[in-house]
């Protein structure tokens, strides 16, 4: 019974990525993956601790688990990742919902933690590490749909933004072995697929030394472009205050680099940006994304938003609105500010903006976002894009659906297209999320 892993991952791509090197180890302890909950004889609950409210999911979902103990006692349920880390044995004092606690640099150690949890005992290894980047480990992809994939090219976090939790629970930021990255890419290739998306918190500060050489991201990401110009290499995230000309001109020069970048903004004015340690002001911001369109003519640039930060009045609210207006992103993830423990925002400034108020700051930004969004779009009519086919479309059978190199998602009428090939769409209507078009022939 025991042999049987189920694993079920919230929070980011990061997260994706370590289930998939979490199934690998096991599998290579004689645990079989099952996306069965009914026959699993372990499962696993990867965490997010990014928001209070994706903690309070989890919660949720663990006690709604707790039934499938009760008809099964040898079943070994365990809590792993980000809430983990945060949490540590606490998750298995409160309300005994899980038997094992394991962090993010622990995976390795999880056959034996099942050993134990199993035994009865309580099964706990929360330790960070300032090496560990699972880079001999090749992942097991599940849920794929066999065409694009994620690659994790380093861990954890140096930058302290004060809002953050990631580099308490992600530990020390460090760098996967280029000849790793590499290597996991052809392997793909061969399997298949035909796009990868490189992982790092902060992607433009990756570094790896090694007999007197140092090899940065543009060098990183130029040698991933060109094992195969059939690959597309997506990454993410940029940061702002890193993301330099030389990463800007390598995707210039080649165009299976898509014409894509996220470049979380978190705020338009420079006062709150100061207060969350992001190193760049306003400005600096500008001047960056107008070096993006500069350089890189038709890319699509993303960001994230924070609404209601610590001492945010109506001015910096607006500020922020004016900056997305002025930005035109394509598309934006949008949060409320949510305080986390241990912060340097929890632990140095009060979380005084209302909650009625942040609500509202944040339907705002939601609002000028739809609206920016659909402008984005309207632009794509009349466009023809080389779309990635990935699958069948949801709403429609006859239908596939891909992405565009600026990330967007395609939909057209198939023509014996299988997932994996590239075919030129012509665009033709939108809807608020989704391109439709037909095949472009010459
Ligand atoms: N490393 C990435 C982002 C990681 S977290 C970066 O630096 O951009 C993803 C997003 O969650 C962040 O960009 C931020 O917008 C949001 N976020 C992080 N902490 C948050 C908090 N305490 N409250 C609300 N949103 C938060
Ligand atoms: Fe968090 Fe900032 Fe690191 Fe992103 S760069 S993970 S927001 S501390
Ligand atoms: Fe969440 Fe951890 Fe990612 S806190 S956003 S799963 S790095």
């Amino acid at each position: 019974m025991l042999k049987k892993v189920y694993i079920e991952t919230y929070g980011c791509q990061m997260n994706v990525a370590d289930s998939e090197v979490v199934v690998s180890i096991l599998s290579d302890h004689g645990f079989e993956h099952t996306s069965s909950i009914e026959d699993a004889g372990l499962i696993l609950i990867n965490t997010c601790s990014i928001r209070e409210n994706a903690e309070q999911r989890i919660w949720g979902r663990l006690r709604a688990i707790g039934h499938f103990k009760r008809k099964n006692g040898d079943l070994v349920i365990g809590l792993i990742g980000c809430m983990a880390e945060r949490l540590k044995e606490q998750v298995i004092e409160k309300e005994h919902l899980v038997d094992l606690v394991a962090g993010p640099d622990s995976y390795r150690e999880l056959p034996l933690l099942v050993a134990e949890a199993h035994e009865g005992h309580k099964a706990v290894n929360v330790l960070l590490s300032r090496e560990e980047t699972y880079a001999d480990i090749s992942p097991v992809r599940m849920d794929s749909n066999g065409v694009s994939s994620f690659v994790s090219i380093m861990r954890g976090c140096n930058n302290m933004c004060a809002y953050c939790v990631v580099p308490y629970v992600r530990g020390a930021e460090r760098s996967r072995d280029p000849g790793s990255v590499l290597n996991e890419i052809r392997i793909l290739k061969e399997k298949g697929y035909r796009e990868v998306t490189l992982l790092g918190q902060n992607v433009d500060s990756y570094l790896w030394k090694e007999d007197g050489r140092a090899t940065g991201f543009p060098e990183l990401l130029e040698k991933a472009a060109m094992i195969d110009p059939i690959m597309r290499i997506r990454f993410s995230t940029s940061h702002p205050k890193d993301i330099s000309d030389d990463l800007l001109y390598t995707i210039a020069r080649h165009g299976n680099i898509c014409r894509h970048i996220h470049l979380p903004a978190q705020s338009g004015s420079s006062r709150i940006l100061k207060l969350m340690n992001r190193e760049y002001t306003r400005e600096w911001y500008m001047e960056r994304v107008s070096a993006i369109k500069r350089i890189i003519p038709g890319c699509a640039i993303s960001t994230d938003m924070i609404a209601g930060f610590c001492t945010e009045t109506e001015e910096d609210h607006k500020e922020s609105l004016s900056l997305m207006e002025w930005a035109g992103f394509d598309f934006a993830y949008m949060f409320k500010y949510s305080e986390r423990p241990g912060t340097k925002a929890a632990r140095r400034y009060r979380d005084d903006v209302e909650d009625e108020v942040k609500t509202r700051r944040l339907n705002e930004i939601i609002a000028l976002q739809n609206r920016m969004s659909a402008r984005s779009k309207k632009l794509d009519i009349g466009q023809v894009y080389e779309v990635l086919v990935e699958g069948r479309s949801k709403r429609s059978a006859e239908f596939l659906s891909g992405r565009n190199s600026q990330n967007k998602v395609v939909v057209f009428p198939g023509n014996g297209q299988k997932p994996g090939e590239y075919v030129n769409v012509m665009i033709e209507r939108c809807t608020s999320a989704t391109l439709i078009g037909t095949i472009f022939v010459h």
